[in-house]
Formats: structure tokens, C-alpha cells, sequence
């Protein structure tokens, strides 16, 4: 008997609901395959269905948009959001509703063009510092690198602390924290939180540790007033409908969620953007033309942000091929519909940009790294929810605007210097979890360009700032 379940009884087509329980059960531990195989089977809606629980996957860029922003209040996040709510509280990730709408009004002004200008200069000196701590030949893990860079970079400018040294504390209670997903979503993640195990222990104390460290920096934050991060901004936020400031919790919730959001999915990106880059030499020589070209050696600044366009096609296109939130999923709060299907309240939806990014339809030749795809030209052909690494509608990243002004610093001031090498025998694998890490990390040899930046002591110089001031 067939598998397939033909689009019937006003449902998408899909496998058979005793079929389904495979590609579900793989799903545990292969977040990829299993969605990439269901949504290039069955077209562009497809549904699985386990007992009363429905799951639709999205494949099309008008159905993605239909569900995040056109019938966005039909949704409300996916079950791990659960997850994240325990740790995030009432977070912008994780809260829904006038909640949110609230606190996406008042963190909005903390990414202002003009916070961003101070940022970028923070990321800036920061990528600086860290490039100038390598040496010729250097053996580093680029994952380990990048994560390192990322976390100093957010705490400095959300924190206002120097080199990441309380990011570095945040970042290590989270290492406890973040891999009891799996364990605490689902019917019965309240039954194991509640047992004496170890693993739960660890979780409570983790937890413990941020909160004391977030409420100690907030309080400090109030006694020396704006200091210009991010923390200050939060903690001066009132929302001009009703003169609400954010309560201290409301703070920790938003300052932990957007430390969070922050570092780990950018040093990602930045990772699989070094690695293509060491893959494709003719892409890494162009690049490296244009930071030479605008840079003449100093080190990179905001302001030049618009004229590195190229490297910036370069980090979208990273992101086209390891898009770091490669799942992005809603339920429906009500009986809807999407793309003409009836999707019962309840449904859980699945959208996935690693598969939507690599459709021939709208990527020809969708393996290959071509930062040529960014012309504007070419973009304006494209529907607009073919590319979406930030999510979309209500709900789109808040950090979109920090990401690719740190996705460039970087790259600018590491490329201008450095050309990262794979290392030979080093296997590059996907390790999809939260987000999209390299499994086993990305090992790389660091060479110094031949064509060493003109004026290289401007770069040094900014690299002394940096301890200067830390
Ligand atoms: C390359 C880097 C980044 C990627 C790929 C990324 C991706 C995303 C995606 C896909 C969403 C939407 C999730 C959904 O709709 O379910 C999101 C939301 C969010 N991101 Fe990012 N993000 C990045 C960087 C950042 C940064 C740097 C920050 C903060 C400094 C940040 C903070 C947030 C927050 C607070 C939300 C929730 C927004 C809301 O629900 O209103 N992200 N991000």
C-alpha cells in the first residue's frame, strides 16, 4: 500500500499517519534530514500526523510569509519556546501577546542607527584585539574563536564589561543549561525537572549563578546611570503608551534573552562564513581586494559598512548555506489555515530556511557559494521570504541590524590580516542542536596574508586601545 497521503479531506499531502512516526522519530536526532526529505517529497505544505498532534512543514516562500506575518496572530511560538521560558522568563523570545508588543516597543530604541555606530566601534576593536593575538601558522578551532570573540563583544556592549570576563561566567552557566532541552520538552520535561537527579541540580545552580550575576550588574548599571550598553538602555526603556518602565526581573529576562540570541548564532555565521571562504579562493580573493582597496590598511569602522558591499553579499551568502536558526517553528492558537489547507488549533508548524535556502526554484545551482547571488538585481527577482535567516513579521529579529554590522567588523578586520585555512583530516559535519554548530568544531591554520595590509600600524594601534582599556 502506498505511503503517500494524498492532499485529501482538506488536509496537504504527506505520509500516511503510520508512516509518519519515522521521520518524527529520526527527527530526535537529525534535525535536517528528515524535514529536508519530507518537504522535497511533498511539495511545498506537507503534513505529518502523530495520534492528535498534526505537523505541517512549509516549503514555499509565500506559505512562510503567510504564516509569519499575513496569519501571524493565528500563531504563537513552538513548544521549545517552553523550554526557553525557564530560563528566559518573560524574554522578547519567548513572551507572546501584548507582552510582547510591549517590550519589542521599548527595547526597540537599544538598536537605534546611532546605538549601532557605538557598537560597530566596539565590535570593531574588539575583532581587532582578538585577530592581533594570533600569530603565523597558528592551529586554532575557528568555532572556539569566534564563539570567544562573539561573547566579549556582547558583553561589552551589553554589559559594559570589559573583555567578557562576567560574559565568560554567563556564557559557561549557559553551557549547563542549554542541552536540557531535549530533556525538558515534552509531556513529561515537568515530571523530570521535578526528580533529584544531578543533571537537574546542575540546571538549578546554573540558573542560580545568572540570576545572582544579572541582578548584581543591573544594580550596578542603576547606580552609574547610562553608561551607553545595552543594560543601561533597557533599564532607562519606558514605554511612551503608559510611562511603563521594565521591572529589574523584566530587565534580567530581556538582558539574559538578548545575550543569548546574541553571540552564539553571529559567531556561528562567522564560522561558516571562514570556512566557505577557505573553499572557495577566487570568492576569498575578491574579498580580500575590497577590504584592501577601502581600508588601505587601517582597521575597519562603522561607517564603512556600506562600502564593503561585497563582503557583505559574502556573510549573507554564508547564511544562505548554514543559515545558524535553521528551524523556525509556530502553533496554531486556532483553528486557520494556511496555503488554502484547514490547520487545526494545536498544529505545530515547521519552517526551515537550511531547505527553503538551497531550492533550485530560487538558488539555481543552490550548493554552490556564489556571493554574486546578493546583486540587488538579483534579490528584487527573488520572493522575499526565499532568504530568511532572521525569521520574518512581528516577530523578526530585534538583533538583525547588530548582526550585520558584526558579521562585517569582523570579517573585515580578521580578513584584512588573515586568510584561515582548513586543516587537513578535519572532517566539517553538521551538528544541528539549538542552532547550526560545525560538529567537532571548525580547526583551522591562520596565515598571514602575503599582501599584508598597508599601514598595518594603524591596526595595531587600535588593537592597544583595546587594552588600554581593559
Ligand atoms: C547571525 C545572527 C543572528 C541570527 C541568524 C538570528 C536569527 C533570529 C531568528 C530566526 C529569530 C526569529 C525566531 C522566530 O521567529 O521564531 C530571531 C529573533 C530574535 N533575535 Fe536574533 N539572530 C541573530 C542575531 C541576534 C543578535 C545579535 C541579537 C541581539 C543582540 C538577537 C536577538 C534576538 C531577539 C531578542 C529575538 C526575538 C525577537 C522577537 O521575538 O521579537 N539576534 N533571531
Amino acid at each position: 500500500m502506498s505511503q503517500i497521503r494524498h492532499g485529501v479531506n482538506g488536509h496537504p499531502p504527506g505520509p500516511h499517519w503510520w508512516a509518519s512516526w519515522r521521520p518524527l522519530w529520526q527527527w530526535r536526532h537529525d534535525r535536517i534530514a528528515p524535514v529536508a526529505r519530507i518537504m522535497r517529497e511533498y511539495g511545498d505544505i506537507a503534513m505529518c500526523q502523530m495520534g492528535r498532534l498534526h505537523f505541517y512543514f512549509l516549503n514555499h516562500p509565500d506559505l512562510i510569509q503567510e504564516c509569519l506575518v499575513t496569519r501571524h496572530r493565528s500563531f504563537k511560538k513552538d513548544r521549545y519556546y517552553d523550554f526557553l521560558r525557564i530560563v528566559l522568563g518573560d524574554g522578547l523570545l519567548g513572551s507572546e501577546g501584548d507582552q510582547h508588543l510591549r517590550q519589542r516597543r521599548m527595547m526597540q530604541p537599544a538598536f537605534h542607527r546611532q546605538r549601532m555606530q557605538a557598537y560597530g566601534e566596539t565590535m570593531a576593536r574588539y575583532a581587532v584585539h582578538h585577530r592581533d593575538k594570533w600569530t603565523d601558522g597558528k592551529q586554532v578551532d575557528m568555532a572556539a574563536e569566534m564563539m570567544e570573540l562573539a561573547l566579549a563583544i556582547v558583553g561589552k556592549t551589553l554589559f559594559n564589561s570589559h573583555l567578557g570576563a562576567e560574559a565568560r561566567k554567563v556564557g559557561q552557566a549557559l553551557e549547563h543549561i542549554l542541552p536540557m532541552d531535549d530533556r525538558y520538552v515534552g509531556p513529561f520535561g515537568e515530571f523530570y525537572r521535578s526528580l533529584p537527579l544531578r543533571a537537574n541540580r546542575r540546571f538549578n545552580a546554573a540558573l542560580r549563578q545568572l540570576d545572582e550575576l544579572l541582578f548584581r550588574l543591573i544594580r550596578e548599571h542603576k547606580k552609574s546611570g547610562d553608561v551607553g550598553d545595552l543594560l543601561s538602555m533597557l533599564l532607562l526603556a519606558q514605554d511612551e503608551e503608559d510611562n511603563h518602565h521594565m521591572t529589574e526581573k523584566q530587565v534580567r529576562d530581556e538582558a539574559l534573552t538578548l545575550f543569548l540570541a546574541g553571540h552564539e548564532t553571529t559567531a556561528i555565521a562567522l564560522t561558516w562564513t571562514w570556512y566557505l571562504l577557505s573553499q572557495h579562493l577566487e570568492v576569498e580573493e575578491r574579498f580580500q581586494h575590497e577590504l584592501d582597496h577601502v581600508l588601505q590598511g587601517r582597521p575597519p569602522a562603522p561607517a564603512d559598512l556600506a562600502k564593503l558591499p561585497y563582503t557583505r553579499c559574502v556573510f549573507a551568502e554564508s547564511m544562505r548555506l548554514y543559515p545558524p536558526a535553521y528551524i523556525i517553528g509556530r502553533e496554531a492558537t486556532e483553528d486557520t489555515a494556511l496555503g488554502g489547507y484547514r490547520v487545526p488549533r494545536g498544529s505545530q508548524i515547521i519552517m526551515c530556511p537550511y531547505v527553503t535556502h538551497r531550492d533550485p526554484r530560487f538558488f539555481p545551482d543552490p550548493e554552490r557559494f556564489d556571493p554574486e547571488r546578493w546583486r540587488p538585481e538579483l534579490v528584487e527577482q527573488r520572493p522575499k521570504f526565499s532568504f530568511f535567516p532572521f525569521g520574518g513579521g512581528n516577530r523578526v529579529c530585534i538583533g538583525e541590524p547588530f548582526a550585520w554590522m558584526e558579521g562585517v567588523m569582523v570579517l573585515a578586520a580578521i580578513g584584512q590580516k588573515w586568510a584561515p585555512r582548513l586543516m587537513p583530516g578535519h572532517a566539517v559535519e553538521l551538528d544541528p542542536r539549538v542552532t547550526l554548530r560545525p560538529r567537532r568544531g571548525m580547526r583551522m591554520t591562520v596565515h598571514r596574508r602575503e599582501t599584508s595590509p598597508a599601514g598595518h600600524g594603524d591596526a595595531a594601534q587600535a588593537g592597544q586601545i583595546v587594552q588600554d582599556k581593559v
